[in-house]
């Protein structure tokens, strides 16, 4: 698979995690409880799945991994 077919799953993968996070913030803001808790266990887990395919696509994308480096120092 060309770099970029690749680049373009993962980005919309990255876009998928996010909207995911939003998602269950709004819904954890409106719970209390035990399906708060299980909530924000979650979305803990979807928070690193957008930190995996972001280390994947600057691993792939050598100019989104020089401006993160640059961002970082
Ligand atoms: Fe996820």
């Amino acid at each position: 698979m060309a770099d970029s077919k690749l680049l373009k799953m993962l980005r919309d993968d990255l876009v998928g995690e996010l909207n995911a996070i939003n998602q269950y913030q709004a819904h954890i803001d409106e719970m209390s409880g035990e399906a708060k808790k299980t909530l924000e266990h979650i979305i803990a887990d979807e928070k690193e799945h957008v930190a995996e395919l972001t280390k994947l696509i600057r691993k792939i994308d050598p100019v989104e991994s020089e401006k993160f480096r640059k961002e970082e120092m």
